[in-house]
């Protein structure tokens, strides 16, 4: 097919601009070259028992004024299905590691201390058939994260067995009489978390020798849906994990097996301690935070070079179960409860590390957001019966289109953002044909300051129109309160066309996603 490129053109309003809006990006979609499927699953989410992540953000109880389903609160979960949420990681975390999941079921509740978050009492009301309904609610597969770290493999192996095995196997048999016959669908279980740090301390060595145990016997008995094994992998660039994990991976002997490595990161700008804020903020820390969260690309690189080495296949999932901007809690909160606004700042982060996910989609097969509700960079903020959507979640609900889509790549001129040291691209741009075979494409302006004219070429199609949607604010440490929720929220767009060409101005710290219409 014969390629049709557009080019930039200057419209009129150009002549009113600053001079560093002036400068134009060209935008190259490039339709004849599709890549990988972007994994629904990188739109993932995180929920641990923390803080009110769990209890207050998405379970009430049933005897509550705040509309619930089964204890679940409708709001919640209305949001989360507005986002189709694919995948939800519980129930940690480093809770996970202490987790003991007959504590959590049937009539007769025993509540444990939740050591690593506030030291405060976790009832375990909610359990596993909560989190089961929760997640059926939403319509988001499970990811169990299993107890290496204080647990035992018998344990382990008997909480898989409680949730697959059938109504007529002993343990399957109390699934049942706790109101749930069918074995459950558990597409993805986690052997441990953090094991070289909160899960353990463990070498990575040992690690592995655990690893291999669990893998063998935490069995999956529901036939009707294939299980994934997500061994511990790297804590940011250190690749200890990654080299020793993989290399057993490739040893391994009919026995065991695994299916995914998991990598965790946090944006902090500057590590622990803490020291940036999540509001309140300038353009300084602006810039050190996206600069921080850039280097996901960087570790996702270095990993899959090791990964690369030892499963030239790719059958091993990248899985990056923990990723996100991580801030000084909330003043006034409890430090362990890690509870943090979420402004356009946060919106852009979510952009360039969704858009570096999907460019790594041949081995990024699933990403977990930290965490869904009330923790780190929540999609939902609760008051009492109130619930807020953050920037994220405008962000996670502007990219449905990508779920399951088919990458296109995108060349452009980003040109530089550039604050004191820190030099940035001020545009990053994601393509994709959706599954409905509409091509979509998203466009990050990063500069805080100054808006950023974009002419899109695409190659092998023409564009008749473009439309969608743009998320930007009136500063960037802008947020959305219970005073006033809408703060920052979507804008349709319709792109100017000339000549064919597709033209659209991006405001400063804005995500934009357009569906070029043929
Ligand atoms: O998301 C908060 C914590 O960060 C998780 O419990 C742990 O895995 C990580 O260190």
């Amino acid at each position: 097919m014969k390629p049709l490129v557009l080019t930039g053109v200057l419209s009129l309003l150009a002549l009113t601009l600053p001079a560093a809006a002036q400068e134009r990006v060209s935008v190259t979609v490039d339709a004849t070259k599709p890549g990988a499927k972007i994994d629904r699953r990188i739109f993932g989410q995180f929920a641990e028992h923390l803080g009110s992540g769990i209890y207050e953000g998405v379970w009430v109880g049933k005897d509550s004024a705040i509309p619930n389903t089964r204890g679940i609160r409708n709001d919640v979960v209305a949001a989360l299905k507005a986002i189709k949420v694919p995948v939800v990681r519980w129930p940690g975390g480093c809770f996970a590691d202490e987790y003991h999941w007959r504590r959590g079921i049937g009539p007769e509740r025993k509540a444990m201390m939740n050591a690593n978050w506030g030291g405060v009492i976790e009832p375990n009301t909610f359990g596993t058939d909560e989190f089961m309904d929760f997640a059926s609610q939403v319509g988001a597969e499970a990811y169990i994260s299993v107890n290496v770290g204080s647990g035992t493999v018998g344990e382990a192996a008997e909480w898989l067995e409680y949730m697959t095995s059938s109504a007529e196997n002993g343990i399957g048999a109390e699934r049942a009489k706790n109101g749930h016959p069918e074995p459950y669908k558990v597409p993805f279980v986690g052997l441990g978390n953090e094991s070289w740090d909160c899960g353990g301390a463990m070498t990575p060595d040992f690690y592995v020798s655990q690893m291999k145990m669990y893998a063998r016997f935490v069995r999956n008995y529901n036939k009707a849906q294939p299980m994934q094994r997500i061994a511990v992998g790297p804590n940011g660039g250190d690749t200890a994990y990654t080299e020793a994990v993989m290399k057993s991976y490739k040893g391994r002997s009919w026995a065991w097996d695994i299916e995914g490595l998991s990598l965790h990161y946090y944006t902090t700008g500057g590590g622990f301690p803490l020291t940036q804020k999540s509001t309140g903020f300038g353009e300084k820390e602006y810039a050190v935070i996206l600069q921080d969260t850039l280097k996901m690309d960087e570790l996702i690189k270095t990993h899959s070079a090791i990964m690369d080495k030892y499963d030239p296949e790719k059958k091993v999932s990248l899985v990056v179960d923990e990723w996100g901007a991580w801030y000084v809690a909330t003043p006034g909160t409890d430090p362990g409860f890690l509870k943090q606004q979420n402004t356009q700042r946060d919106a852009v982060l979510s952009a360039l590390n969704l858009n570096i996910f999907a460019r790594h989609a041949d081995r990024v097969r699933m990403a977990n957001i930290a965490q869904m509700v009330n923790v780190l960079q929540a999609m939902i903020l609760t008051d009492k019966d109130k619930m807020l959507l953050t920037p994220t979640y405008h962000v996670f609900r502007m990219y449905v289109p990508f779920q399951d889509a088919t990458f296109i790549p995108v060349t452009l001129n980003a040109g530089t953002y550039s604050f004191g040291d820190i030099r940035l691209p001020r545009v990053d741009a994601l393509a994709a044909r959706g599954t409905d075979g509409k091509i979509y494409l998203s466009l990050t302006n990063l500069d805080p300051k100054t808006p950023v004219d974009i002419d899109v070429a695409s190659l092998n199609f023409k564009v008749k129109t473009a439309t969608g949607e743009t998320l930007s604010a009136a500063t960037f440490d802008a947020y959305n309160t219970f005073a006033a929720p809408a703060t920052i929220a979507p804008k349709a767009v319709t792109a100017k066309m000339a000549d064919g060409k597709v033209m659209v101005r991006l405001s400063p710290a804005s995500v934009t996603v357009l569906t070029l219409h043929p």
